[in-house]
């Protein structure tokens, strides 16, 4: 695992670099010597060394500065310091730059083969893990659709199942949830992804006119009808056909829509031509359609047929975990190409935003965040003052003290992150020094995993 690497070595001693050289060979890796930090810098023009061992004393610059250029071209790239006895002070401070450990001269062969293959391991795992984690993204994220929650995987697991098939779908959740989005990863995740995808909303026109926006109509069919018009159905061929707020169509259109979905097949207004059905059907509603038919709203049969697959997607209340998550997409969209880390939030901010009960749902928290980055122009963080407005509408507190907010809030972050710190820290916006250092000082080390 840990044989066969190109490592960079930079240290002007010569003897030093040499008797790196053949004890690193003897592990099998590849070693290239230079001794300034021009010479490194004109080596990694052309390679990207899986190390780099750099010392902290250079002829043209100190290994701390120069430590900090290397970050800033790679981030990802591995350096561990070699530091004489005087310098491990510094050699101290390169490694909270980002180094990964530092070696003291004069050192023993064996010491130094441990920790490289140390590092190598750890690098390895750190990759795999990476592409693990990607894999599993690729798989249940459908890219911009967030969501950590376990109601959420349950979501992704039917968006799955319904982009590999033609199953009529009817996607129901309270207004902005994400209907059409995950109409959309249905869409395109499947098989029909490089066919059209073609959306209509049935709440906003009346009847006769979405008639006619749905199965087109030749010149002259109905007054208004000035010129021949493809309709939604074949415009979606080979595609799919998102028809949202379908509670909201008209009982004499629902009879239509009805017999095209049986027979796949439909005329357009004002013509005998008979044109084959070819799309798939996603439909959408915040209705409760049950109590629609009760009341006579809409028809039976047409609920039956489509609602081939139901996805129901909760609403945000009801799946806190992904509060945090998405805040953190939200403000990583409107970054608009400024570097930027995550958004620092406070805990008591984060408790308040976790109670508060969301009746706009993700459309909402998408509003607030845009709405609060502005307002605060570009101050990446959210503090307690910034959803002061929200706290009368939140959940009552019980009486928790800010000290055992934080450790709450830090125990919600450890679970969501499986238990690694890291990304725990990644999610509340805070380094992963601070979040150390907190999970020391409540003791939650139980809680990390890694
Ligand atoms: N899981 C999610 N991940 C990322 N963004 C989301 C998610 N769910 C919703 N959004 C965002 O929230 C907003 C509302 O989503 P969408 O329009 O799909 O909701 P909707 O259920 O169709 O709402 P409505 O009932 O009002 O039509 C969109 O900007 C969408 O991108
Ligand atoms: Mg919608």
């Amino acid at each position: 695992m840990s044989a066969g690497k190109n490592i960079l070595i930079v240290d002007d001693n010569l003897d030093i670099g040499d008797l790196i050289t053949l004890t690193l060979r003897d592990s099998g890796h590849h070693c290239h010597q230079v001794t300034t930090c021009a010479e490194a810098l004109a080596y990694l023009d052309t390679h990207v060394p899986s190390l780099i061992l750099l010392d902290v004393n250079l002829p043209d610059g100190n290994g701390r500065d120069f430590l900090k250029t290397l970050k800033q071209k790679n981030p990802q790239q591995p350096v561990m310091m070699i530091s004489a006895h005087g310098s491990i002070a510094l050699a101290m401070e390169c490694i909270q730059l980002g180094a990964y450990d530092f070696v003291e001269k004069p050192f023993h062969v064996d010491e130094l083969q441990m920790r490289v293959a140390h590092l190598f391991e750890k690098d390895h795992l750190e990759k795999r893990i990476e592409a693990l984690e990607f894999q599993l993204g690729e798989k249940h994220q459908f890219k911009s659709l967030v969501g950590k929650s376990p109601v959420m995987a349950r979501v992704f697991e039917r968006i799955e199942i319904a982009a590999q098939s033609d199953i009529n779908v009817l996607v129901t959740g309270e207004s902005g949830t994400g209907k059409e989005l995950v109409s959309r990863a249905i869409h395109f995740n499947g098989p029909r992804a490089s066919g059209p995808f073609v959306a209509i909303n049935c709440s906003a026109l009346p009847a006769q006119l979405l008639e006619s926006e749905l199965f087109g109509h030749e010149k002259g069919s109905f007054t208004g009808a000035v010129a021949k018009r493809i309709g939604k159905f074949e415009a979606a061929q080979g595609g799919t056909l998102f028809l949202d707020e379908i509670g909201e169509m008209p009982m004499e259109l629902q009879s239509k829509l009805l017999r095209v979905l049986q027979e796949r097949e439909f005329d357009r207004l004002g013509s005998n031509e008979t044109v084959k059905v070819t799309a798939r059907f996603v439909f959408a509603t915040n209705q409760d359609l049950k109590k629609q038919i009760v009341e006579k709203k809409f028809r039976e049969d047409l609920f039956f047929r489509i609602n081939g697959l139901p996805i129901e997607i909760p609403p945000l209340r009801q799946r806190s975990e992904d509060i945090l998550p998405l805040i953190q997409f939200i403000a990583s969209k409107n970054a608009a190409g400024k570097p930027a880390g995550p958004l620092e939030i406070d805990p008591a901010a984060a408790e308040i935003l976790f109670r508060y009960p969301w009746p706009g749902n993700v459309r909402e928290l998408e509003n607030f965040v845009e709405r609060t980055l502005l307002l605060k122009r570009g101050e990446r963080s959210l503090q307690k003052e910034d959803v002061i407005s929200m706290q009368t509408a939140a959940e009552p507190l019980s009486d928790l003290n800010l000290e055992a907010m934080e450790k709450k809030f830090f125990i919600e972050a450890l679970k969501q992150s499986g238990g690694h710190v890291a990304k725990a820290a990644g999610l509340l916006g805070i380094s992963r020094d601070t979040a150390y250092r907190k999970l020391k000082s409540y003791s939650l080390q139980s809680y990390t995993s890694v």
